[in-house]
């Protein structure tokens, strides 16, 4: 079978091969630590199960509308005008069978030939992967270590020009747990409202963040009409099997990707978006505990590996579930890194990567996530 010229340029989340391969050997009674996907080791909340299946023995086993039962999109619209502070409606939400989606379609949406899109990079690495197969241009911008690897907004701030489209932030950040303060995210907005230039907050660790408040780019001055926030159910409530996510967008566009999504999947499965409605709407406090032990974790996990003689440890301030990236100096005496880390191989492998090759070489951080 003879591929379009396009699928050379699709990369992929190597996190997932891992983990077919981990399951192959668990499946042979071996013993493995998981620090490649980045989902929670707790099982979904069961009053969100028992929502789910109360829907499914009540008929919710059909076709429905492909931005989303309106209950569900209103409970997100209620949930991100409290949570964040911004102005959401319905009307301006998108719910698709995970968040990935809503990352694809808006950058289909969007991104024509040489387009400019600004990244993280290291990062979720299905950012460039799309950007460079939809024919846009990836521009990566770094992290910075001796800021807990939070954007560097500056690089950012310097790199939005005509040609850029669109930015694509990420906090908290995949994989570092960085996040970005207010400051620079004020920073950004005046950027991006500058230029009119839309920005696609990835925002799915927001409320697996343990020190500070989240604060959404959505919500600052000159937001409305450009921001895109992509947030979802895989992580906050452990669901990641479930494919369940959303975006909030300006309605007009969220018309767009609604339409793309009648073309793709036609709609998200019904009784998970009626689980959707149970686990915003009811009780918190699974989440909370799960948070507390991941933040339990965290630090015990920080003590150990600084401990060690040769290592440090940037604090991240938020969690991608069972792992935590954190920096690292190289042992004295051993190699360098023949390569930077992508951002999936990067997780949990404190030792043995120096993130100088992230910084200091644009060409090989821009290949890692392939
Ligand atoms: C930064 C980031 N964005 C989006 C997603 C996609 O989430 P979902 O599993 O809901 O599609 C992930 C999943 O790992 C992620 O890490």
């Amino acid at each position: 079978m003879r591929l379009s010229q396009r699928m050379a340029r699709l990369g992929t989340e190597t996190a997932f091969e891992v983990l077919v391969r981990a399951r192959t050997l668990e499946a042979r009674g071996r013993n493995v630590v998981h620090l490649e996907i980045g989902e929670p080791d707790f099982d979904t909340p069961p009053h969100i199960s028992e929502a789910a299946v109360r829907a499914l023995k009540a008929g919710a086993t059909h076709y429905g509308p492909s931005a989303g039962i309106p209950e569900l999109r209103e409970a997100v619209a209620e949930d991100t005008a409290r949570r964040r502070g911004m102005r959401a409606t319905p009307e301006m939400v998108v719910v698709t069978p995970g968040a990935k989606p809503i990352l694809f379609f808006v950058i289909l949406a969007l991104i024509d030939e040489g387009d400019e899109v600004l990244y993280p990079n290291p990062g979720f690495p299905i950012y460039e992967s799309m950007i460079r197969y939809i024919g846009g241009n990836p521009v990566p911008v770094r992290l910075l270590e001796d800021q807990a690897f939070s954007l560097d907004v500056d690089q950012l701030v310097s790199r939005v020009g005509p040609r850029t489209r669109l930015i694509i932030l990420n906090y908290p950040h995949n994989p570092t747990g960085g996040t970005i303060p207010e400051s620079g995210l004020r920073a950004i907005a005046d950027a991006a409202a500058r230029h009119g230039v839309p920005v696609l907050s990835d925002e799915i660790y927001s409320r697996i963040l343990y020190d500070g408040e989240h604060v959404s780019i959505a919500a600052l001055p000159g937001m409305e009409p450009l921001a895109i926030v992509l947030d979802g159910f895989s992580k906050t409530y452990a669901m990641t099997g479930w494919r369940l996510g959303y975006g909030v967008m300006p309605a007009p566009m969220a018309q767009v990707v609604a339409k793309l999504q009648t073309n793709a999947t036609s709609c998200t499965a019904t009784f998970s978006q009626m689980a959707g409605v149970a686990a915003l709407k009811e009780d918190q406090s699974a989440v909370e505990r799960m948070v507390a032990e991941f933040r339990r974790r965290r630090d015990a996990t920080l003590d150990g590996l600084r401990a060690i003689p040769g290592f440090q440890c940037a604090r991240p301030r938020a969690s991608r579930a069972a792992s935590w990236p954190t920096s690292s100096s190289r042992r004295p005496g051993s190699p360098a890194s023949p390569a930077p880390p992508s951002a999936s191989s990067a997780r949990g492998t404190c030792a043995s990567r120096t993130p100088t090759a992230w910084r200091t070489s644009r060409k090989r951080c821009a290949a890692s996530s392939n």
